[in-house]
């Protein structure tokens, strides 16, 4: 029988999301109503700028007073999008403890302080639900939480920011230089005016501390991810990887440990081949590569931003939400129990291209290798190119095997004190092969 009482939603935020979620709820309300099984009616839409018009929303519902509104009791569920740490956190419990569900796209918030979230949801028998936190549309949170409940999963790797891939995507296949590609992503709406947390991979770091935390069911949080953003990539790097039938990608990458003791969680540029499936991964596209001992490799890919996909993955939560609510019932909340420790990059274990100067005379590349035999670091392959401009210099360009992180830094701090080294021209991980 269908319930006719509406179920109440407030939504925090009327941005770009924002307004997408409220004309989606307002153009689709029988089809959401259908699905639920109760109709549902946007009670209230706090905003910080009241005055500006937003098309489709009824001016009474307009409201700067976020705290009141998730204190009214009545509220079913509340739909944050205002993203940030504060006032997110405090509107997020307080809505809890007034007795209403969450659906966030708080990356940020959730990398920074998921446990405070959950520990209140749970506290007062709520939903928490983010799928839109990490990248947009496509469902990557769910099918962790849920679908892949019954396996082990032991990597996820993945491209989690839109604006990052466009660039490197762009210097990969135009021949751009770093700063012009990221012009070009801030004339196209892509980079925002100052584009630090995407370019600094401060984005993609957030999104691999929660895909870390619920892939191997321990807490991870935003300190724990070792960060490299792309602005040091230079056009001679991916010409590099191109001839090594490589192109590069910032990477989020999330590991168990091989001893299944411990997990990390990294984000950086890094060479994959072009024979991976990451590697056609083009544009300001999205797509996560997740291993499961039981389902094998499994490949999600879509649009990661922009309003109208965003609000496709916080309308999916809603639905669920409200289901849970009717049904009085509550989904997955935090699932942290292995509590495995979270190792630093030292720790990690991967290969490695890197671009030397070096002095083009006899007994250098055995200097070389032997600094690499030092540290234990096994070289797989050595290109030695000889400058044409008589200086009496070469680029070598040395490719290892799988080493600790902390082994390679050892190394290329050993050849920096070469006198016959002359630079290291760029050190870039190896991953997906
Ligand atoms: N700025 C992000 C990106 C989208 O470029 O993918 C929001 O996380």
């Amino acid at each position: 029988m269908m319930r006719t009482r509406p179920l109440k939603v407030a939504l925090l935020g009327c941005g770009v999301v924002g307004s997408e979620v409220a004309r989606i709820m307002t153009t689709h309300a029988d089809d959401l109503e259908a699905r639920i099984g109760a109709p549902v009616e946007l009670t209230g839409v706090a905003v910080r700028r009241p005055s500006k018009v937003r098309e489709g929303i009824d001016p009474a519902l307009i409201t700067t007073d976020a705290t009141a509104l998730v204190k009214r009791g009545d509220i079913d569920v509340v739909v944050e999008v205002i993203g940030g740490i504060e006032p997110a956190r405090t509107l997020i419990t307080t809505a809890f403890e007034h007795g209403a569900s969450v659906v966030s796209a708080n990356k940020a918030l959730l990398a920074e302080d998921g446990a405070t979230l959950y520990a209140a949801a749970e506290r007062h028998g709520r939903d928490l639900y983010f799928e839109a936190a990490v990248a947009g549309a496509i469902p990557l949170i769910r099918p962790l939480r849920e679908s892949l409940a019954g396996d082990k999963v032991n990597r996820v790797l993945g491209i989690v920011n839109g604006t990052t891939n466009f660039i490197l995507d762009r210097m990969d296949t135009a021949g751009s230089g770093y700063s012009e590609a990221l012009d070009e992503a801030t004339a196209l709406g892509y980079a925002e005016a100052d584009p630090t947390a995407d370019v600094e991979g401060f984005d993609a770091a957030a999104k691999a501390a929660i895909l870390a935390g619920i892939a191997f069911h321990t807490r991870v949080r935003l300190d724990d991810v070792h960060r490299e953003g792309i602005t040091e990539v230079t056009s001679a790097d991916l010409a590099s990887a191109k001839r090594m039938g490589c192109t590069v990608k910032l990477l989020a990458i999330c590991e168990r440990a091989a001893d299944g003791r411990s997990v990390t969680a990294r984000v950086h540029p890094a060479m994959i081949p072009l024979s991976h499936p990451l590697a056609s991964v083009r544009e300001a596209y999205n797509a996560v590569f997740v291993e499961a001992e039981a389902a094998g490799q499994l490949m999600f890919y879509g649009p990661g931003a922009g309003g109208s996909p965003t609000a496709s993955a916080v309308l999916g939560d809603l639905v669920a939400v409200c289901r849970n609510k009717l049904n009085e019932a509550t989904g997955p909340g935090e699932s942290a129990y292995t509590q495995l420790p979270v190792s630093p990059m030292g720790e990690v274990v991967t290969r490695y291209h890197i671009s030397l100067d070096v002095a083009d005379k006899p007994g250098v590349l055995a200097q070389v290798a032997t600094v690499f035999a030092e540290h234990g670091v096994s070289i797989d392959t050595v290109r030695q190119k000889g400058r044409q401009d008589g200086g009496g210099e070469a680029a070598l360009v040395v490719v290892t095997h799988r080493a600790p992180d902390a082994a390679l830094s050892g190394t290329v701090e050993a050849l920096r004190k070469l006198d016959t080294v002359r630079g290291v021209a760029s050190i870039m991980r190896v991953e997906g092969e």
